[in-house]
């Protein structure tokens, strides 16, 4: 079915997902540049290196164009008391797509509501990044070949972490696949999400011994704490609890993969040579996933 917005990953099915792939694929290999005339605006509320800068490079690559609030929550007039959904209806005449990132969970939706135009969800608060986690799922299936009978390891901040959340979403959908929740007990994925995956009979199992996760594990998922979520005195409780060093690394088997939705700290520690040169280390990949997953939806939700 064709999607009208993304603002949670539950709204892809199996057929969406693969279209998408297939569409990132194709655009991977051709330029084409079918939005000429269509402007997509990015609505950040929140700091973001690769989703805007991914977004808008996948606009400009599709011929469209691109405006943007530089930090909309001080450069907008949101500073002067203007609602989000006004500040929506205002965007949505001057352009034919929002992307928006904002710290409360629900706002996309919010904005969805009364835009009159699509509009994707990237990032809300503790909520939902449903275009990271189909960019993570894609890098999954071009790096291992399939997305169903396989170990992932969901590492690190698995309470205020969306891209986690989201991901579990999507994993919900496939066969066979079996989650190792590591974090610390504090930081442990939340109750409705447990809930989904036995609605959905995903394997689960949650575990605080990194060592122990790794070896079983064929795609390992780390995460950065988010200290910026945190009450005081929180993050020093949890910091530097799981790491990919060149130790830990020896845990990780040949034909596995170690991904991060990134930006990462102190839970990935190695060598710059190792980054760049160990088959397992795909974050780098999946970062340039994400531009042409995101071109593939753009042109979805765009083209007539
Ligand atoms: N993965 C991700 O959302 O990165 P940014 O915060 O840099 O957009």
């Amino acid at each position: 079915m064709k999607l009208s917005c993304l603002i949670e990953a539950q709204q892809l099915d199996v057929a969406n997902i693969f279209f998408l792939f297939a569409k990132a694929e194709e655009l991977r290999k051709k330029q084409e540049r079918p939005l000429q005339g269509k402007i997509l605006t990015t609505l950040f509320y929140e700091p973001s290196t690769r989703t805007r800068l991914s977004f808008e490079s996948a606009m400009l690559r599709l011929g469209g164009g691109v405006i943007s609030t530089e930090n909309a929550k001080e450069f907008s007039s949101a500073i002067k008391g203007e609602s989000l959904e006004d500040t929506a209806r205002v965007v949505s005449k001057y352009c034919d797509i929002i992307v928006i990132r904002h710290y409360e969970e629900g706002s996309a939706k919010r904005v969805a509501s009364v835009s009159s135009v699509p509009v994707i969800n990237a990032g809300d608060g503790a909520g939902q990044h449903p275009t990271q986690a189909l960019l993570d799922l894609y890098t999954i299936w071009r790096e291992i070949g399939r997305i169903e009978h396989f170990t992932i390891a969901l590492v690190g901040d698995l309470k205020y972490g969306r891209t986690v959340r989201s991901l579990c979403y999507l994993l919900g959908k496939f066969h066979g696949i079996k989650i190792i929740f590591v974090s610390p007990a504090s930081l442990a994925i939340k109750e409705d999400i447990k809930d989904y995956l036995q609605r959905h009979s995903v394997g689960f199992e949650e575990e605080t011994n990194f060592y122990k996760a790794l070896p079983q594990a064929d795609i390992i998922y780390m995460t950065r704490i988010q200290k910026e979520r945190m009450q005081e005195g929180e993050y020093e409780m949890v910091k530097n609890r799981y790491s990919i060093t060149s130790e830990s690394l020896a845990f990780v088997r040949t034909d596995a993969r170690v991904l991060h939705p990134l930006p990462h700290t102190e839970e990935i520690s190695l060598p710059l040579d190792v980054e760049e040169k160990d088959p397992r280390i795909a974050y780098f990949r999946e970062v340039e996933n994400g531009l042409y997953i995101r071109m593939a939806l753009i042109a979805h939700l765009l083209e007539k």
